[in-house]
């Protein structure tokens, strides 16, 4: 079975039959590009790795909610994971309907609640404190218990959401209360849920949560769903290793499928980094150079605003040369264009400085930096007064603009 891995060419690098260099030179720089065929890919190896499972497909929209990807997404028969009344606006937006919609709670407030007022969306709830203000609203939406396992994981400690020391879910202990209060409202549970981190790159704390799960749900008689999250990684150096995405569909029907037959469940999962992350590339253009503490030092017309990911978790994103005038290669520093000493790309998760080796660069070259597609975008902000950069949907060899460009009137929208 091959499941295709970034591959990242340095020579004249292509996005779906276009290159980069063509693209930058039409949309100018920054400028996020997605490759429709890589979602695509991604959301057939899901399929195909939990064929066996009654499965429904979630896609958990923070990881890219671009309408024109939501849309996409939707077009292949997922659901979708919301946290925000904005998030749920989008995904209508985008053509989601209530029902393929679940709102998982972080300490939400009333507001956000009866926004989502909806008997369609069932609404993931974190504490028993949700649980009080979803029955003192009377919310007519349908409730399913995000639970804490109690086992974690994932590619850096802040995104770790179960296990001791996070804020989210119900602990196993507290879910007899939990059921108590709302079954005596009325309410029937329609579905547990547990979401233990983001870039798990092994099966095991996945299955051993999903073992949890299931054992719990023994508990509760009005079940329609056990959802069991998100959190699949994706290699992001070249030459790691896929995530054994068809072992995990194999262990996870392994392990729930007698139970989930038996009682009429539908399993959910709700990756979202899987879907979207190897189809993005933000592309920048080298502006400066320097050397400076023994280091050759790239400035790029983009930074942190764009694609935190690597000054917040140390996360490495491979970056090329996309049309290299050189054979040489040379160790270099990445940095951006914000006034913070941390806009650095190519760092460790202490914040440490790293030197990178890639093609011999110059002033005015053009640079990709790789599976920039799942919380990209989506953590992008103004800092620094900087605008956000358009977005662009590449299908073979056609391109469209799925998010225009800013303008400097986008600075002041509500502020005059
Ligand atoms: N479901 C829930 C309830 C979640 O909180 C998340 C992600 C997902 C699903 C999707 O997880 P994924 O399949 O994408 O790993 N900004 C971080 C990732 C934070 C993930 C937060 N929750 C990063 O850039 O690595």
């Amino acid at each position: 079975m091959i499941i295709a891995q970034s591959v990242h060419s340095p020579a004249m690098f292509r996005i779906g039959e276009l290159t980069a260099v063509e693209l930058a030179t039409q949309f100018g720089t920054p400028l996020y590009v997605y490759d429709a065929a890589v979602i695509r890919r991604q959301i057939a190896n899901v399929k195909r790795a939990f064929a066996r499972l009654p499965l429904r497909p979630f896609y958990a929209m923070k990881a890219n909610a671009n309408l024109s990807i939501l849309r996409l997404i939707r077009g292949e028969g997922f659901g979708c994971d919301a946290v925000s009344p904005g998030e749920i606006y989008l995904a209508k937006r985008a053509g989601f309907e209530s029902n393929d919609i679940w709102f998982t709670c972080s300490n939400v407030s009333d507001d956000d609640l009866r926004a989502i007022a909806d008997p369609g969306i069932v609404i993931n709830v974190n504490s028993m404190s949700e649980i009080d203000r979803v029955i003192a609203l009377d919310l007519p939406n349908r409730i399913a218990l995000r639970v804490n396992p109690d086992v974690g994981a994932g590619h850096h400690h802040d995104v770790v959401t179960a296990g001791g020391g996070v804020k989210f879910g119900i602990d196993l202990a507290e879910l007899p209360s939990a059921r108590m209060v709302i079954e005596d409202s009325g309410r029937r549970i329609v579905g547990l849920h547990a979401h233990i981190g983001s870039g798990i790159d092994h099966i095991g704390p996945l299955i051993e949560s999903a073992r949890r799960l299931l054992e719990a749900a023994a508990e509760f008689d009005h079940l329609r769903w056990i959802n069991f999250g998100g959190g699949i990684s994706v290699p992001y150096r070249p030459g790691e290793a896929p995530f054994p995405i068809d072992e995990y569909g194999a262990e996870l029907t392994r392990v729930a499928e007698k139970l989930l037959r038996a009682r009429d469940l539908h399993a959910i999962i709700e990756p979202g980094r899987y879907i979207v992350a190897q189809s993005g590339t933000l592309l920048a253009r080298v502006t400066a150079m320097r050397v400076s503490a023994g280091h050759k030092w790239l400035g790029v017309d983009t930074g942190f605003n764009h694609l935190v990911r690597p000054s917040k978790y140390g996360a490495y994103h491979h970056i090329t040369n996309c049309d290299p005038q050189s054979d040489r290669s040379e160790d270099v520093v990445v940095a951006g264009n914000l006034c913070e000493s941390g806009d650095v790309f190519t760092r460790d998760s202490e914040g440490n400085v790293l030197t990178r080796h890639m093609e011999r660069t110059n002033v005015g070259d053009l640079l990709a930096f790789h599976d920039a597609g799942a919380y990209g975008f989506s953590m992008a902000s103004h800092y620094n007064a900087r605008l956000l950069p358009p977005e662009i949907l590449v299908d073979g060899n056609e391109a469209r603009v799925i998010r225009e460009r800013q303008e400097l009137q986008d600075l002041v929208r509500g502020m005059e």
